[in-house]
């Protein structure tokens, strides 16, 4: 029986051999913002190796405040986007679907650091989540600029001939920041009590990343309910929150949600139908119909939180997974550590060689293969 991962997807102008997609990665191998070669034949070896659609690592917009690592690659700067170009056309090249991960930090980063240490921080509102106050809140325009920032940068995805393109807004980062109530104390169109009223920036970003895109490239959102400054944070606690919040995406033109958890076979709402429930991408898909990406611990059985402190992880068998696409439940997988480790994972998987799948080693990290 075919597996279900190895089954062709369509959406407006993007078609995928598969369902396997390659989760988005920093690995701050690119020295002044630009990818090199190295990164181009890190993203090439992915594609030759029957990876449906890649995202790139996050890739980081025009404000000066965005990055906090002069070798996080930017999504602006002409040598950059020259750098870009040699990715897609190398990826292109063995037959590969590629999408750029449109990023801005926020107040993850330092003020101070970064390839523009003397850029002002971008917030909601200049305050911490512990409730700090560090920098003044940015005006309705600098919020106005950020958008167009983020809509300059989808512009510029499809001109070098991106199949789709990915906003960053997940994990406590910018985007996340205006959902979050501790973060989010702004009293104009941007903020307010409700989850809706914070999701505005993130619509008005999709909205106008729609407008500057020809109407059949896809846009996907990434969005997660953990942040890294607090993993048991969440926003929608309850289907109608959720689906009350998907809805400002919907009706700005979003094509693809990709919802960030941390193990898949976690269910969003127990309480609403138990444990062996829909997960994040699931009730995502249930509530807005739009196809929806599923990611977090695939083929590993422990999450990628602590990778970065050198944790592993063991194998995990894919067959839940595979019943969960089954059903529908999710159109799409997002493969993150065991892809950053093995380019030959989606061909193994495919050709059942499941021997050859190993453990996951965070020594990986220190290499860009
Ligand atoms: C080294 C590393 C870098 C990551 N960088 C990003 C990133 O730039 N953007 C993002 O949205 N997620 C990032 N993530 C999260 C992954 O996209 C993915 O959601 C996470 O690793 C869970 O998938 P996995 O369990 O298959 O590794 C990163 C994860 C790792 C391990």
């Amino acid at each position: 029986m075919t597996s279900p991962l190895f089954t062709p997807f369509k959406l407006k102008s993007l078609t995928l051999p598969n369902r396997i997609v390659m989760a988005p990665m920093t690995r701050s191998q690119s020295p002044n913002g630009v990818p090199g070669e190295n990164v181009a034949d890190y993203y090439a070896r992915r594609a030759e190796n029957e990876v449906g659609l890649i995202v790139t690592e996050g890739t980081t917009i025009r404000r000066g405040g965005a990055s906090n690592d002069p070798s996080v690659p930017n999504f602006h700067k002409p040598d950059s986007l020259a750098g870009w170009q040699n990715v897609v056309n190398k990826v292109h090249e063995k037959g590969g679907k590629i999408a750029p991960q449109i990023w801005h930090m926020g107040m993850v980063r330092k003020a101070g650091s970064g390839p523009e240490p003397d850029a002002p921080t971008d917030s909601p509102s200049g305050m911490t989540h512990t409730g700090k106050q560090v920098v003044d809140a940015p005006t309705d325009a600098e919020v106005d600029d950020m958008v167009q920032a983020y809509a300059d940068a989808a512009a510029k995805a499809e001109e070098l001939g991106f199949d789709c393109v990915e906003i960053h807004g997940a994990h406590g980062y910018l985007i996340d920041q205006f959902f979050w109530d501790v973060m989010n104390k702004r009293d104009d169109r941007f903020g307010g009590t409700s989850l809706v009223e914070r999701a505005s920036f993130a619509g008005d970003i999709i909205r106008e990343v729609r407008k500057r895109v020809s109407k059949d490239f896809p846009v996907i959102l990434r969005y997660s309910q953990w942040k890294q400054q607090d993993y048991g944070a969440r926003l929608a606690t309850t289907p109608d929150d959720l689906e009350a919040f998907l809805k400002v995406f919907v009706e700005a033109g979003v094509d693809i949600l990709h919802v960030s958890q941390r193990r898949y076979w976690e269910p969003e709402f127990p309480e609403v139908d138990g444990e062996n429930g829909l997960n994040g991408a699931g009730w995502a898909k249930k509530l807005t119909g739009l196809p929806t990406i599923t990611v977090g611990s695939v083929g590993l059985s422990g999450d990628f939180i602590h990778a970065f402190q050198g944790q592993g992880a063991g194998t995990r068998k894919l067959d839940d997974l595979e019943e969960r696409l089954s059903r529908g439940e999710f159109d799409l997988v997002g493969v993150g550590r065991a892809l950053l480790q093995d380019p030959e994972w989606a061909r193994k998987v495919h050709e059942g060689r499941h021997a050859e799948l190993a453990d996951y080693d965070a020594a990986s990290l220190a290499k860009l293969y």
